[in-house]
């Protein structure tokens, strides 16, 4: 068998490491996978993260096996984070941990695949590089929707609108909650509840990609289109991580959350999760979501990891407003759009050639699309990917 295999195809995003990897240039600046860059440029692990990993080193008693799925507390307090406590939506909801905000995309994809009455997902255009990979690989056939206008920086609403008017019951649309990778662009209150309506009209399910809770303007402001769509819808599923608002990449630390018609019904739901998680993987790893668990549990540890959270948010904001200030007036394109939007991405809307170039002639690495992760970026580097940009625009 493995004498007929093809070459493996490199990972749009994880494969840019070995390119990175290998340009000597020591100037070389890395804005391709989304990770989150100190004003070093280093990638720290949080100091609640190192408390709590000390507390979990000297406090834990044993390692036995917990359920498929995974950390209690983690998951409770997750849902916590995800809806506001005591809402109705709160109510409907049912959260367990998963390996990372991908498995909980592809324990999705599974548990719509077994239960659910059609295999039809509406991606986004553009969306994350893996979303097709994923719901492709699960057997989903796959509709884009337009939602993102490249050239001119903005939503496409009403195409959005008309697309999402062929939803019919038995798909299932997939919404990014916030920061939507690539493009930084969301929608406001109003097109959520428009959005929201068109779904309800639909009979289809949402479900929401939450990777980037609390990068865009704050917790609370950044889980209104989950709570306008839990409003207005009576499920929906939710797949959301950890890396990127507590830094933990590499432990793989994600949530799938189900909200109901009812309690009853989240129960349900969620019990039918745990044997898609036991044929796939049995359980979780615990490590993540107990620093997770732990960190949400201690209110000084809580408001330190808000203070943590606040600071990544602005860091990013501020690198945004000066690569926009830097490359006002003095080149072809016209970079302002990138100022309104959010989280670690940004579209550079540049031609495959000109990424090329960006890469080669000034060893700035962003993604194929021209997605530039903003958080890669420094007050020694912001300069010269300006004038790179400028100069390949
Ligand atoms: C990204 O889009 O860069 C991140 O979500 C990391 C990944 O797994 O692709």
């Amino acid at each position: 068998m493995f004498a007929q295999l093809p070459e493996a195809p490199i990972d749009p995003i994880l494969g840019m490491a070995q390119a990175f990897a290998r340009d000597p240039s020591p100037d070389k600046v890395d804005l391709g996978i989304g990770i989150y860059k100190d004003e070093h440029g280093e990638v720290i692990v949080l100091p609640t993260v190192k408390a709590a990993e000390r507390a979990l080193v000297e406090g834990q008693s044993t390692k036995r096996y917990l359920s498929s799925a995974g950390n209690p507390e983690y998951n409770e307090r997750t849902r916590g984070l995800l809806f506001r406590e005591g809402s109705d939506a709160h109510a409907r909801a049912r959260t367990i941990q998963t390996v990372g905000g991908t498995g909980a995309l592809r324990v999705a994809a599974d548990f719509i695949g077994k239960f659910g009455t059609g295999k039809r997902i509406f991606l986004p255009d553009p969306t994350w590089a893996n979303h097709p990979a994923i719901f492709g690989v699960a057997g989903f056939e796959i509709v884009n929707y337009p939602y993102y206008d490249i050239a001119t920086g903005t939503l496409k609403l009403d195409e959005m609108m008309s697309a999402l008017a062929d939803l019919r019951a038995g798909d299932t649309v997939l919404l990014h909650g916030c920061c939507h990778n690539p493009s930084g662009a969301d929608p406001s209150a109003a097109q959520w509840a428009e959005i929201a309506d068109a779904v309800a009209r639909s009979g289809a399910t949402p479900l929401v990609d939450l990777a980037y809770l609390g990068f865009a303007e704050g917790l609370e402001e950044d889980r209104q289109g989950l709570a306008i769509l839990a409003e207005r819808l009576p499920e929906m599923i939710v797949a959301s991580s950890c890396s990127k608002n507590f830094a933990l990449y590499r432990e793989r630390t994600g949530a799938l959350t189900v909200v109901g018609a009812n309690p009853g019904q989240a129960d349900t739901a969620l019990g039918n999760l745990l044997p898609v998680v036991r044929t796939n993987y049995s359980m979780p790893p615990d490590h993540g979501a107990a620093i997770v668990a732990h960190i949400l549990g201690d209110a000084t540890l809580r408001a330190t990891w808000e203070q943590e959270l606040a600071a990544m948010r602005n860091r990013i904001r501020d690198m945004r407003h000066e690569l926009v200030r830097l490359l006002s007036g003095n080149n072809r394109r016209d970079y302002s759009f990138l100022a309104g939007q959010h989280g670690m991405f940004a579209m550079l809307g540049i031609s495959g050639d000109a990424v090329r170039r960006l890469r080669e002639e000034w060893h700035v690495h962003v993604t194929g699309s021209s997605r530039a992760n903003i958080a890669g970026l420094t007050p020694r580097n912001v300069e010269h990917v300006a004038q790179a940009i400028a100069a390949v625009s």
